[in-house]
């Protein structure tokens, strides 16, 4: 078992991220029995999967299954947490355990967040999206109909319970998906590029996936504690998102994380010729990203997903676009191109790919 401490200085706030194999069946119920009420969340296809496996480990806690999926992250699904929460008469000493992928990760850390304004949360995340990226951190939040992630708060979760288990239910998308953030943290971090170049061939191999969830959160545990409340470096985190988030707007077919290996891609395209930058690392980092892609989408919608690119939180004004781009082994910058720029170059360059 590997222990990652976050440790935000100043707010007096640790979260220890345990990961390896057997460390849910080990510190799950050790975690329950910590707190004088427990009380569980997971979807609907987690139960299904691995709901004998939680009961018998969950001691009788309470238990809330909420409906699988991006679509049921909304304030409504909330509501209905936050009510069977009351219900099971929960106190303020008590935890919530978010027991799933990001979705139920962010639902439950935000209404462990809000729940008699703050109670404990612990994460157990079971994709690798949820491993290597949403389950650390502490962003929560529900969309608000169609817009993302808008309503949420900061709330850290005192223990990650990281097991490559869950892994063995994922279907090749899922890991995919876990994939293209992967691939991002590998663009920002020079040795864990290194080791994905090196693995290229087998990147969904379990081995391999369970040895390089432990690096990617390490980077990211660092990253946070550098910059909780993303003013700066927290910023890097987003590498690939700016053209991400407007494609998957506009187009459901792909997976968030297959949205951020084809933005990673084009916007390493744009670093190419607007920055001093090392090409024959983007190359590299390209072949990367597409090999975790796996087969090339057709058809994406650049066109209708452009103007989404100007919704960006990144950028200063409605005619300017920022994007993180990756710049040499380990480096990004951010850069502002004008819209009118954006939205030529992609569709230049995704024809030119054969996208
Ligand atoms: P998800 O939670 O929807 O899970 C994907 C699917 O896999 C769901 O159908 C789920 O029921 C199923 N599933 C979960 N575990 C499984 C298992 N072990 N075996 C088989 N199926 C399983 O999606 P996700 O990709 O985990 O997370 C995406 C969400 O995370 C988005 O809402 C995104 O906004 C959020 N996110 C948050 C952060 C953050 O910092 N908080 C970062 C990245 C993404
Ligand atoms: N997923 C990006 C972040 O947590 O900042």
């Amino acid at each position: 078992m590997q222990t990652i401490h976050l440790d935000l200085k100043g707010k007096d706030v640790v979260s220890d991220v345990l990961c390896g194999e057997g460390v849910f069946e080990r510190e799950f119920p050790r975690l329950v029995a910590r707190y004088p009420q427990s009380f569980i969340l997971t979807d609907s296809n987690v139960k299904r999967l691995y709901g004998d496996k939680i009961a018998a480990l969950a001691q009788g806690a309470p238990e809330y299954v909420m409906p699988a999926g991006e679509e049921n992250k909304q304030p409504s699904t909330l509501i209905e947490i936050l009510r069977a929460m009351a219900k099971a008469g929960m106190h303020r000493g008590g935890c919530l355990f978010a027991v799933g992928g990001g979705v139920v990760g962010d639902v439950g850390g935000l209404a462990a967040a809000l729940y008699m304004r703050g109670i404990s949360c612990v994460q157990v995340p079971t994709t690798l999206l949820a491993q290597v990226d949403s389950s650390v951190g502490g962003k929560t939040a529900v969309d608000l109909d169609d817009v993302k992630n808008v309503v949420g708060a900061f709330k850290q979760p005192g223990t990650v319970l990281a097991d490559p288990m869950f892994f063995a239910t994922l279907p090749p998308r899922e890991i995919r998906c876990g994939l293209g953030e992967i691939v991002k943290h590998g663009a920002l971090n020079a040795r864990l590029f290194d080791e994905l170049w090196e693995n290229r061939e087998h990147l969904t191999r379990p081995e391999f996936l369970a040895r390089i969830v432990p690096e990617n959160i390490r980077h990211k545990a660092d990253v946070v504690q550098k910059d909780e409340q993303e003013t700066g470096l927290r910023k890097s985190l987003n590498l690939g998102h700016t053209t991400a988030h407007a494609l998957e707007l506009c187009d459901k077919r792909l997976s968030h994380g297959e949205y951020v290996l084809i933005g990673l891609i084009f916007e390493a395209e744009i670093a190419k010729t607007r920055v001093s930058c090392d090409g024959e690392y983007l190359e590299r980092l390209e072949e990367l990203a597409l090999t975790a892609l796996g087969e090339k989408p057709r058809g994406l919608p650049v066109a209708a997903a452009a103007p989404y690119a100007r919704l960006d939180k990144k950028n200063k004004t409605n005619d300017q676009v920022v994007i993180t781009a990756p710049v040499r082994q380990g480096e990004y910058a951010l850069l502002s191109l004008p819209y009118a720029d954006y939205e030529r170059e992609l569709s230049d360059i995704f024809a030119s790919m054969g996208f």
